[in-house]
């Protein structure tokens, strides 16, 4: 699912976009909590659009997602 959407923005391609793997990026953003970040992520975040792209895509999804990425 991340390759599919997440990866075309989060994969260094877009300076803004944490990516995945960046520590560093990373743990500000999960400070938030992870119903804000699933939130930001539904409802778009400054730079990224709605969904992160992918319309079907669950809460869960995004969770699992998030965590993986900042990993
Ligand atoms: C079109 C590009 C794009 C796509 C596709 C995209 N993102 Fe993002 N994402 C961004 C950008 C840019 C930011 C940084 C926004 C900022 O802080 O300025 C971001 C930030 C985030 C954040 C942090 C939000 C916060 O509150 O700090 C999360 C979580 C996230 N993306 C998850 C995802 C997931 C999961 C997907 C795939 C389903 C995805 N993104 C797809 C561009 C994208």
């Amino acid at each position: 699912m991340y390759n599919r959407t997440c990866a075309a923005c989060h994969a260094g391609q877009l300076p803004q976009a944490p990516k995945k793997g960046d520590r560093a990026a990373w743990e500000p953003r999960l400070a938030q909590g992870m119903e804000i970040l699933t939130g930001h992520v539904t409802q778009g975040f400054k730079a990224m659009p709605p969904r992160g792209l992918c319309m079907d895509c669950s809460a869960e999804d995004y969770q699992a997602i998030i965590e993986w990425m900042s990993q």
